[in-house]
């Protein structure tokens, strides 16, 4: 930049993914071009290893702003791995080490000054297994604003998130009953309603409708639609018809496969415009796996 205003805007958001302050610098008031502003996530040449494993291999891409990007690929080429590094999900399991570099909104994700916490709010997570806790509804939603200390407003918070995540007029009535007693597509809303309760930027969400029936399924996908407006989602998913109808953008993944040392790694084939993907692939191996010629 030539003009030192991303310089501001760096700064600005390193204060905040540090301090976890969202009123630190005056940098919002002063927005770059807009090329600048709405890229999100710029990865370069990650590598993901699990001990001497390397899982993944010199992943590069960009995500935008109100964007979705779907991942897809066969099982076991790397997906959920890939997707874990941005939110520093991989920092939690143990033997698992990321190289390379992934800025989000221009700052380095793995720069040491950076908190990881802090990071997994603004960079929120549903995954495959609707994981809600053994709490009311209510409190499943109000927990992650509890823990960072808000006290007030906390009915607001949750009305609020269960409307966004579509699933306000199922349970208004009975908030304080059990999360558990909900059907697993109602879970899964649930989760997203907890995700959105902390005011994110960007969502990962790992195969979330893999557990849930075709009509929830189309629900937590027209969700999707509805809240990208809000947000910048990155969707892991096996099934490549959820990807070509809800994403903006795809990446498609593949193992490589070392013969000689029985070993494989995942690696970014190509990554474009889904309808691209979908229609007129770059790769021959993209192009076998849309159209269902691959093992
Ligand atoms: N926690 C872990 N420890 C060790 N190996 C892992 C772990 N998670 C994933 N792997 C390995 O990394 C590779 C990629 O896995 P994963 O990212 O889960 O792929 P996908 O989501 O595409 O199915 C696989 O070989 C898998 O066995
Ligand atoms: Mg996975």
């Amino acid at each position: 930049m030539s003009d030192g205003t991303e310089t501001a805007i760096e700064r600005s958001t390193m204060e905040r993914l540090v301090t976890g302050d969202d009123d630190a610098g005056p940098a919002e008031a002063t927005p770059s071009p807009a090329t600048d502003r709405d890229m999100v996530f710029r990865s370069r040449d990650v590598n993901v290893y699990y001990g001497s494993f390397r899982a993944v291999r010199d992943v590069s891409f960009d995500v935008y702003k109100n964007e979705i990007m779907a991942l897809i690929g066969p099982s076991g080429c790397g997906k959920t791995s890939v997707l874990r590094c941005y939110n520093r999900m991989n920092d939690l399991i143990r033997d698992a080490r990321v190289t390379g570099t992934i800025t989000y909104r221009g700052v380095d994700l793995y720069d040491e000054r950076v908190d990881a916490v802090e990071v997994r709010r603004r960079i929120g997570m549903v995954f495959q297994k609707p994981n809600p806790f053994p709490k009311s509804i209510y409190d499943n939603v109000a927990y992650g604003p509890r823990v960072a200390g808000q006290k007030k407003g906390l009915d607001d918070i949750v009305e609020n998130s269960l409307r966004k995540a579509a699933l306000w007029e199922e349970v208004s009535d009975r908030l304080n009953d059990s999360a558990l007693g909900l059907s697993g597509g109602q879970q899964q809303r649930l989760c997203i309603a907890r995700a959105i309760a902390v005011d994110p930027d960007v969502l990962l969400m790992d195969e979330p409708c893999s557990a849930l029936d075709p009509i929830a399924t189309a629900r937590i996908e027209d969700l999707m639609q509805e809240i990208k407006q809000d947000y910048t989602i990155m969707i892991v998913t096996h099934n490549m018809q959820q990807a070509a109808r809800v994403s903006d953008t795809t990446a498609f993944f593949t193992s490589d496969i070392h013969s000689e040392r029985d070993t494989r790694t995942g690696i970014l084939v190509e990554v474009d415009t889904t309808q691209k993907i979908f229609s007129n692939p770059s790769d021959e191996r993209t192009e076998n796996y849309v159209t269902g010629r691959f093992g």
